[in-house]
């Protein structure tokens, strides 16, 4: 049987999670910026979904007191229409709510319909519109705000990030495209 979990995101997650992103958006954050995400930035939480080792989605925010604010939500293209998005958005929802935040926000691009309707259902309302908001194509955004986000779960125990470790693909000397800056 397969293994299923969402989970917090971690190190040795960075290198997929931020393939899934150079292939879904067009202007990624670099695999650096995950990195410094999880080992820098004390408000932001990162989810994974994985099956098996593989990493099918993640979605991530910064939890500043009260305010959720969702950074980024993507699904494998193979994965997706699956549920992953939606249990990903209620995990990370759930999550904020547990460390103490009352509502959420999030920017959408006017032409992701998907996305909107995933929001939507996830009890969102579109309260305002951000004009020329994405550098890449001057699209408009949708700003989407979750006024009630999960009560905290008496039971949470938050997963600690666990010590950065050398990563395989280097172990094993096989090729890695490195960030800019980077130390081979
Ligand atoms: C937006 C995104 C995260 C949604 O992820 P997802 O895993 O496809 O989402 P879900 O499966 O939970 O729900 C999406 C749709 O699939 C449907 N669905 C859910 N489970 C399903 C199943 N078992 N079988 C068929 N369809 C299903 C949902 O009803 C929903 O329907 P809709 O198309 O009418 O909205 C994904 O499309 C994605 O990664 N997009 C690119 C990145 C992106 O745009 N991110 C948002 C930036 S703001």
């Amino acid at each position: 049987m397969s293994r299923e979990v969402i989970r917090r995101m971690q190190y040795r997650d960075v290198g997929q999670v931020a393939a899934i992103e150079a292939a879904v958006f067009p202007r990624p954050w670099s695999r650096e910026s995950f990195r410094r995400e999880v080992r820098e930035n004390a408000v932001a939480r990162y989810l994974v979904a994985e099956r098996d080792g593989e990493i099918l989605g993640y979605a991530g925010a910064w939890i500043v007191i009260d305010e959720c604010h969702i950074t980024n939500i993507a699904v494998k293209e193979a994965w997706r229409g699956q549920g992953w998005g939606r249990r990903l958005l209620e995990a990370l929802m759930q999550y904020a709510g547990n460390l103490g935040a009352a509502w959420a926000d999030l920017e959408v691009r006017v032409s992701n319909e998907r996305a909107q309707r995933l929001y939507t259902r996830a009890g969102f309302v579109s309260i305002g519109r951000r004009k020329r908001y994405y550098d890449d194509n001057g699209e408009d955004a949708f700003l989407m705000v979750c006024q009630e986000l999960p009560a905290a779960d008496p039971d949470f125990e938050e997963e600690p990030v666990l010590p950065e470790e050398e990563p395989a693909d280097r172990r094993d000397g096989s090729a890695e495209i490195r960030e800019e800056g980077e130390k081979a």
